[in-house]
Order: structure tokens, then C-alpha cells, then sequence
């Protein structure tokens, strides 16, 4: 009989995340009660906010407990449904985690029309990272037309977005990632003005005034490090710099110092601020239709990195911090059956 592979977290990572961290297990597969469906799941998504779940530490979203499996989105089809919100073959978003089958509560999920657009995108583009590109810019960074905007982790989903909706609103955009097939895909695919490779930049601060001449007017801050302290050095009067991540932190086991930067923001009037996506959820409708019509008129193109196979799932999360994907890493668990 068929059984529900799972995956959970074993042990708190120090520094970079194991395989050791984690536990395949099978389990039975649960029938639905009422009110409850079973679902297959068909992608799963691996981001990097999950690796400051995996620490003990508090934060916006509660720590994973330990035994329990990682929790994360998940796109899945509907198998048996004990709900009238939903029937089998259904395609569904929640966080249902990192397993082959759930059973939840009908209102812990959502539909997806699989006819509107290609169902990872509700993993990806328009979903959580799309919606943290355009509200974190867009709000936040408020670029203008003929002002510069650099985005750091460019070539990943959220930067990917995020240079793409700066475009739209006339900006010249530098994106800063780590490989020459990114850079190569920022301006020969997406229409960057500039990238620059930081690990091969020998100075990124002077390769980044090449690419600036007038200086930074947006910042969005996906990876944090040195090579936000460069960017840092070159804002300009009335810079924004939406902090939305600090990938190149995530798995430090001592806290980094950098330069002191408060200095830098004042006399420069500039604007940081922190945000976490769900912050904007009364307003996600707004940003969903902005973004599917970007999408479908094709001025926002994405890409998505899909890994098969379930067994594969950890090894596609430690990828995130190799720089293994371009656009968003997803996994693909099973092929839509019904
Ligand atoms: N605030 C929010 O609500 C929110 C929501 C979603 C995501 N985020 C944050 O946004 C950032 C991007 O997330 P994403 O989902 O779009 O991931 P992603 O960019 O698709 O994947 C992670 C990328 O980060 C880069 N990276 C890894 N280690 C690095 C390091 N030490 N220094 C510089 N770059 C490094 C890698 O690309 P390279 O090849 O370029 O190194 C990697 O491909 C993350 O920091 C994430 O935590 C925040």
C-alpha cells in the first residue's frame, strides 16, 4: 500500500544546514474526517526563510519543532475531499509541508485555477515571492522613473521580480548575483541596464560605480554582508532601501559586524525599512492582479528550477545557499493524476 513519505527536522542546524538535520520517514496515509481534505502534493517550494525556522530563535513565524516535518507551500490536487469547498482533483495551495500526502482542514487551503496560469507560479511569481518583490519595492522603494535601483540576489526569485517591476517603472536597474550565466540572464533575458558577479568582482564597490554613475536611488536588500555594505556606500539623497532579506547571514553561527551604517542614512535623508510579506496581506490582491497582468502581457517573465523527486527535497533547499537556482527553486513531487 502506498505511504506518505515525510521529511523532519532531527536536529537545530549549526551554521550551514546537513542532510543530517533531517529524517525521512513513512507513514500511513490518513483518511480525511469531515471538513477535511487529503491532498497529493504535486511541487513543493524550499526558501530561505525556512533555515532561520529550523534555529530555536523566535521571529516573526514561530521556530519548526523538532520531529515534526517542515512545514513550507506546497501546490497539490485534491484525492478525497470530505469538504463542500472542495472535490477531488482540485489543485490547492497551502503550507502543508515537506510530505507526499496531507490531510488539513478545508480552510487551510486555498483553490488554484490551473487554466489561469501554470500551477507553480502560485509557489513563485504570483505567489509569496512575487508579492514580496512588488510590495517591498513598490512601497518601500517607490522607484522613480530615470532613477537607479540595484538589487542584490537578482537572479533569484524575489530579485528576479523585483528588477522586472523596476523596468516597468522606468528605472535603470544594476542586479548583483553569483554566476556569469545569471548575470548573462539578468541583461541578455530581462532587460537589466547592468549585473555584476560578485564572486568574481574583485572590488564591488568600484564595479558597482561603474554601473551606478549617478549613484543608488533604491536598494533592495535580499542578501545583506558586504555587499550591502558597498551598495550602502553609494546611495544617493532620499535613497529607499527595502530590507527584505540577509541570505548571506542566515547560517553564521556568530553575529557579523559591519561598517556602522546609521551615519550613511542620515546624511543622506535616506529611508531603510524592514518588511515581512504578510505585512501587505489585506493588500495581496492588488499586488496579484498587477502581477498577473505583468506576467500575462509579458513584461514580467519568470523562471523556475525544478528538482524531481521528493527524495531530492533537502538537497534542493542547501542549493539555495550554493547559488544552485536561477528563479525560483521548487521541487516536483508527482505528476497531476486526475
Ligand atoms: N521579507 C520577506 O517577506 C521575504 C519573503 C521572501 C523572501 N525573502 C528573502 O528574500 C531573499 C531572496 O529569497 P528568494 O526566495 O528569492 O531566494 P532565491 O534568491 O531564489 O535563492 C537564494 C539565492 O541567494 C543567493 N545567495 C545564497 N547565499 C548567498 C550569500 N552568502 N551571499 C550572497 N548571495 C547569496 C544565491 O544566489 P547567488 O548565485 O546570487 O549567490 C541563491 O540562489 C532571501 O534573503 C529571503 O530570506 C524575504
Amino acid at each position: 500500500m502506498e505511504k506518505n513519505k515525510q521529511i523532519l527536522l532531527v536536529s537545530r542546524p549549526k551554521g550551514t544546514p546537513t542532510i543530517e538535520n533531517f529524517k525521512f520517514i513513512e507513514t500511513d496515509i490518513k483518511a480525511p474526517a469531515d471538513g477535511e481534505v487529503l491532498i497529493r502534493t504535486l511541487y513543493l517550494s524550499v526558501d530561505p526563510y525556512m533555515r532561520g525556522r529550523m534555529s530555536g530563535r523566535k521571529s516573526y513565524v514561530p521556530p519548526y519543532e523538532l520531529n515534526e516535518v517542515v512545514q513550507g507551500g506546497v501546490v497539490g490536487e485534491v484525492v478525497e475531499s470530505k469538504s463542500g469547498q472542495f472535490k477531488k482533483g482540485d489543485i490547492v495551495l497551502g503550507n502543508l509541508g515537506w510530505q507526499t500526502y496531507s490531510v488539513v482542514s478545508a480552510d487551510r487551503i486555498g483553490k488554484i485555477d490551473p487554466d489561469l496560469a501554470p500551477i507553480t507560479t502560485a509557489l513563485g511569481v504570483l505567489g509569496m515571492t512575487g508579492l514580496t518583490a512588488y510590495f517591498g519595492l513598490l512601497d518601500i522603494g517607490q522607484p522613480k522613473e530615470g532613477e537607479t535601483v540595484v538589487v542584490s540576489g537578482a537572479a533569484g526569485a524575489v530579485g528576479m521580480v523585483v528588477g522586472q517591476i523596476a523596468k516597468i517603472k522606468g528605472a535603470r536597474v544594476v542586479g548583483i548575483a553569483g554566476s556569469e550565466e545569471k548575470i548573462a540572464y539578468l541583461t541578455e533575458e530581462l532587460g537589466f541596464d547592468a549585473a555584476i558577479n560578485y564572486k568574481t568582482a574583485d572590488n564591488i564597490k568600484e564595479k558597482l560605480q561603474e554601473a551606478c554613475p549617478n549613484g543608488v536611488d533604491v536598494y533592495f536588500d535580499n542578501v545583506g554582508g558586504s555587499i550591502s555594505d558597498a551598495v550602502l556606500s553609494l546611495i544617493n539623497k532620499g535613497a529607499r532601501i527595502p530590507l527584505c532579506g540577509q541570505i548571506s547571514l542566515y547560517n553564521l553561527e556568530k553575529a557579523d559586524v559591519g561598517p556602522r551604517i546609521q551615519t550613511q542614512l542620515l546624511i543622506n535623508s535616506a529611508l531603510m525599512k524592514g518588511f515581512i510579506v504578510s505585512d501587505y496581506q489585506e493588500r495581496f490582491k492588488e499586488g496579484m492582479a498587477d502581477l498577473a497582468k505583468w506576467v500575462k502581457d509579458g513584461k514580467i517573465k519568470y523562471k523556475e528550477n525544478i528538482i524531481e523527486g521528493f527524495e531530492n527535497t533537502v538537497e534542493a533547499f542547501l542549493g539555495l545557499f550554493k547559488g544552485e537556482n536561477l528563479g525560483k527553486q521548487l521541487v516536483k513531487v508527482a505528476e497531476r493524476s486526475l
